[in-house]
């Protein structure tokens, strides 16, 4: 089987954790490069999560460090959500692994065109690192197959009422990323919100295994969602509707990233009904099978350790 040639950008946070951990096993899936970003935490953070990640599973899969601040906007970090760490809850113990030498747009320069297959970019976090790449190396385009992210909403924000986190964080970037021209999946909070884990698969998935154990520590101290509703599992579903897109429903249409300093700053506005563009940017996520989520999640833990 040929896998696919894959970099996730993430700021880790708890769900990006739950992202990584999983790309690192799916059997289709060639992990290329983590790049990292200023978002939940600051960027030596989420670095430093990623790091302990790569550590904890003991893979090679190299770790580039990113952007430390949006483009325009200050950094409002979310640790009332990850915790101060981004990923607190569980520890890991000191970390020996090391972060590349380039900056991350660099590495993913270079991941990009080395590869001899077109390459899937999954940002789960703000995009700035991938608007920058855009900016400055736009011939890495020719050698993106797609980009896949967890980011936006196609009603209300979580972060303000109108934006979603990752689109909110760099809004400028998002604009830049939404027009890059690339084919572009928007897996946004109208079916993340829904892709809950319950008490019930948190129970289970504390005594399946060791990393079981683990996630449900970290879920422990996380904000997104609460064990009574159920906790939100936003950027995993990135990497669910990359290698079981039948567990969402899709609708082609063009999204228009807000900017500026209005109460609409952030929000991805699409037009559903396309009565204000002729030509689609994006493929959004309209729906989530909640029940296939969840058995999917399951199956992805058990090849974990
Ligand atoms: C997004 O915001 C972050 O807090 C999460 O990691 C996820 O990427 C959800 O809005
Ligand atoms: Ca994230």
């Amino acid at each position: 089987m040929k896998k696919i040639p894959l970099i996730i950008d993430t700021d880790p946070g708890i769900d990006d954790a739950v992202a990584l951990a999983f790309a690192f096993h799916h059997p289709a899936i060639d992990l290329k490069l983590i790049s990292t970003v200023a978002g939940n935490v600051n960027v030596d953070k989420t670095t430093d999560n990623a790091l302990r990640l790569v550590e904890y599973f003991d893979v090679e899969v190299p770790v580039a460090k990113g952007c430390s601040e949006p483009l325009i906007k200050e950094l409002e970090d979310c640790s009332e959500i990850h915790g101060e760490s981004g990923m607190d809850g569980y520890d890991f113990g000191p970390i020996t692994r090391k972060p590349l030498d380039v900056h991350a747009v660099e590495a993913l320069r270079q991941t990009i065109l080395a590869s001899p297959d077109p390459v899937t970019l999954m940002p789960i976090a703000a995009l700035t690192n991938i608007a920058l790449l855009f900016k400055i190396y736009p011939e890495t385009k020719a050698n993106i197959k797609e980009i896949v992210l967890m980011g936006g909403s196609l009603a209300r924000g979580n972060t303000t009422t109108a934006a979603e986190f990752n689109i909110f964080t760099d809004p400028e970037a998002a604009a830049i990323v939404f027009k890059a021209g690339l084919p572009l999946t928007m897996i946004g909070l109208d079916v993340t919100s829904k892709a809950v884990l319950t008490t019930t698969e948190i129970e289970k998935i504390k005594t399946m295994n060791q990393t079981g154990a683990m996630f449900a520590s970290l879920f422990g101290h996380y904000r997104g969602g609460s064990m009574k509703t159920g906790l939100k599992m936003h950027d995993v579903c990135a990497l669910a509707a990359l290698v079981e897109p039948a567990i969402f429903s899709m609708q082609s249409t063009y999204v228009e990233v807000q900017t500026g300093d209005t109460a609409a700053n952030g929000a991805t506005v699409a037009d559903l009904k396309m009565k204000y563009h002729t030509e689609a940017n994006a493929d959004v996520a309209l729906e989530v099978d909640v029940e296939r989520f969840r058995k999917w999640f399951l199956e992805m833990l058990a090849l974990t350790k």
